[in-house]
């Protein structure tokens, strides 16, 4: 296989190195295309640009297949627990039982939120989309935490990251409060990570809230589902926006402004929407099916398709199991899993969606759970965040501690030429 590619322009030719992935994957090394030939690339949407070099997460999508620091995700997701992934995105290595119950400390340490903050959350209107609290929140931890903002040394880093780890729970939790016109609950350090979000979220003034084990092991499952997934929208506006060495919160902001978008992570809460429309629609599947493949109708099927996995999504797979097995241990019967099942197996025998390697991915399912866990269906996206941070931290470390210069595509200029000014008098 060769190193290179050689590029004929304009009767000459240029080498262009062929770098070569721990997984086998090919990449042709452009640095010196501009400078030797004064061409640029065009990809919109970086479809088949890389951005950067990455040890965290690696996909392969014909394959179906997904990887946490060389862990495949099905094993995770069965045998280890979210504050553990968050170590290994974040360390690289699975700890030992002294690391991870250190981290826990640290993590511990933070999970206080200035009653400031509060200030703040009480100005927006009760109606304003908790996504749009939670992106504003967590920039305004800048404001407070001063020395998590020019940091530069590992330690500095590392302090940035527990900092957020521990309040980001709670900033996420008080976004649903609002949205319920409850008061605001605080960490409770007694409690594992996931069981000190769920109080977070779901304990009223006065009660003994209880921490149902499937529950529980369902949050779990779905926040290490949704902890890394390389270079997506909004681990890449992360990387972006803290390439010009802007605060690890700052960056994390940006990152769930991006996340926060339909054809994103926003999908979660879309997918649900459909269902509900359908199910209130007679359950119609084939209507829908038509519109998504309606080129005069803006309709897609959310929680379908990928520009990545050509294949089924793994998480998705992992997920469609847990929403059986939680729905079936709650007694739960809803008639929106029955109608996404519907969807489901209708699509996958459908030409159109075959032909573009349309498969469900992991927001088709996600909702179903979150709602069987009460969550209102505009925190469904904000729980996404809550999974996607320690992936977030970990590409955002990872950009830093490779000194990587700062993110500044080129463009293919088509507007007007050079022309003189005009008076106004004149025009
Ligand atoms: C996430 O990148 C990540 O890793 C993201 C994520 C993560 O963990 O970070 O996995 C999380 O964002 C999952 C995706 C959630 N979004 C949705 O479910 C929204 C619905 N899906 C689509 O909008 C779409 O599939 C995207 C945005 C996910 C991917 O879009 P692409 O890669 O730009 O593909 P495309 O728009 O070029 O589509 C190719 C063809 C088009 O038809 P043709 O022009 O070839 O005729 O497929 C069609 C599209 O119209 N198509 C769909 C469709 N998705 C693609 N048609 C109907 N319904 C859909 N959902």
């Amino acid at each position: 296989m060769s190193d290179k590619v050689i590029l004929n322009y304009n009767g000459s030719e240029l080498d262009l190195p062929v770098s070569t992935g721990s997984m086998d994957e090919k990449a042709i090394d452009i640095s010196k295309l501009r400078s030797a030939t004064g061409l640029i690339t065009m990809d919109p949407g970086y479809k088949n640009t890389g951005s950067c070099e990455s040890k965290i997460t690696f996909l392969d999508g014909e394959e179906g297949k997904l990887m946490y620091r060389g862990y495949p995700i099905e094993q995770l997701a069965e045998k280890s627990s979210f504050v553990e992934v968050m170590y290994l995105l974040i360390k690289g290595n699975l700890p030992t039982q002294a690391e991870l119950d250190k981290f826990v400390n640290d993590i511990n340490e933070y999970n206080y939120v200035s009653e400031d903050l509060i200030k703040i959350l009480d100005a927006f209107p009760s109606s304003a989309h908790p996504m749009g609290v939670l992106t504003s929140l967590t920039a305004a931890l800048s404001a407070f935490n001063p020395k998590c903002v020019d940091v530069s040394s590992e330690e500095e880093m590392y302090r940035a990251a527990v900092t957020l780890l521990g309040k980001f729970p709670v900033l996420a939790s008080w976004t649903q409060r609002k949205v319920k016109g409850l008061p605001v609950n605080y960490s409770n350090d007694k409690l594992s990570y996931v069981e000190n979000l769920y109080q977070l979220l779901f304990k009223k003034p006065g009660q003994e809230l209880d921490l149902d084990p499937v529950i529980i092991d369902a949050l779990d499952k779905l926040l290490i589902l949704h902890a890394d997934h390389e270079q997506n929208c909004s681990a890449s506006t992360v990387r972006l926006v803290g390439s010009s060495h802007a605060g690890l919160f700052a960056s994390i902001s940006a990152g769930i402004s991006a996340l926060w978008g339909p054809l994103h992570g926003g999908a979660n809460q879309a997918v649900l929407e459909m269902l509900e429309d359908i199910k209130n629609d007679g359950g119609d599947v084939e209507k829908y099916l038509a519109k998504a493949k309606d080129k005069n109708d803006p309709f897609r099927l959310m929680g379908f398709g990928h520009r990545v996995y050509k294949n089924f999504d793994p998480r998705a797979k992992i997920i469609k199991v847990a929403a059986d097995n939680v729905l079936e241990k709650l007694g739960i019967n809803d008639p929106t899993l029955e109608i996404a099942k519907k969807l489901e197996k209708a699509a996958l025998e459908d030409e159109y969606f075959k032909s573009r390697n349309l498969y469900p991915n992991v927001d088709f399912y996600s909702g179903i759970i979150y709602k069987a866990l009460d969550i209102p269906t505009e925190m469904f996206t904000v729980m996404f965040a809550v999974g996607r941070l320690p992936g977030w931290i970990a590409q955002w470390m990872e950009m830093r501690q490779n000194n990587e210069p700062i993110g500044r595509p080129r463009q293919l200029y088509t507007g007007a030429p050079l022309r003189d000014y005009v008076d106004i008098e004149k025009r």
